[in-house]
C-alpha cells in the first residue's frame, strides 16, 4: 500500500524539478569551488581554469591552462545538461580528467549552482 507520507514526497520531488535553481543557494554552494575556480576571466590564475562565458564555452579553451588530454579532447560543450553532469561525477564523466572534486550528488543542489553560475560568469 501507498502510504500518503509516499505520495507528498513524489510530489515534491516533481514540483521542485520543474522549478528554476536558487541562485543565492548556489552561491552559497560556490564555496565547493571558490579554492580552484574564478567566475571571471583575467582573474590571478588557481588551480582550475577560470569559468568566465562558461555557458556555450567548449571544454578545455582557456587559453593558458593546463588541461588534462581527456578534458581537451571530450568534445564536451558546456551547457546545463553538461555542467550537471560534470559536477555530480567529475570523474565519470572525463575520465582520465584531473579536477580533484569528489561531486555534487544533490539534483537540486546542481539545479542551484547552475542557477548561480548562469549569472556570474556572464
Ligand atoms: C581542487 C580543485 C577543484 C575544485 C574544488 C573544483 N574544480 Fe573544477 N576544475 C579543476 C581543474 C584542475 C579542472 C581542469 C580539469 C582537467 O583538465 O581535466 C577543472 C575543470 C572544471 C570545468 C571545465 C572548465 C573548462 O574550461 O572546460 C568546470 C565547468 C568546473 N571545473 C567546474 C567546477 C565546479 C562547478 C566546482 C564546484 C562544484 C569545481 N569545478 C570544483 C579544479 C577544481
Amino acid at each position: 500500500m501507498i502510504r500518503p507520507a509516499t505520495v507528498m514526497f513524489i510530489a515534491l520531488i516533481g514540483s521542485s524539478q520543474a522549478l528554476a535553481g536558487d541562485a543565492d543557494n548556489g552561491k552559497r554552494l560556490f564555496n565547493q569551488c571558490v579554492s580552484c575556480h574564478s567566475v571571471v576571466a583575467n582573474t590571478p590564475k588557481k588551480v582550475g581554469p577560470h569559468l568566465g562565458g562558461l555557458f556555450g564555452r567548449k571544454a578545455g579553451s582557456v587559453a593558458d591552462f593546463a588541461y588534462s588530454k581527456a578534458l581537451k579532447d571530450s568534445g564536451v560543450v558546456w551547457n546545463e545538461e553538461t555542467v550537471a553532469h560534470y559536477i555530480s561525477r567529475p570523474s565519470d564523466f572525463i575520465k582520465g580528467g584531473k579536477m580533484a572534486y569528489a561531486g555534487m550528488r544533490k539534483d537540486s543542489d546542481r539545479d542551484d549552482l547552475i542557477a548561480y553560475l548562469k549569472e556570474a560568469t556572464k
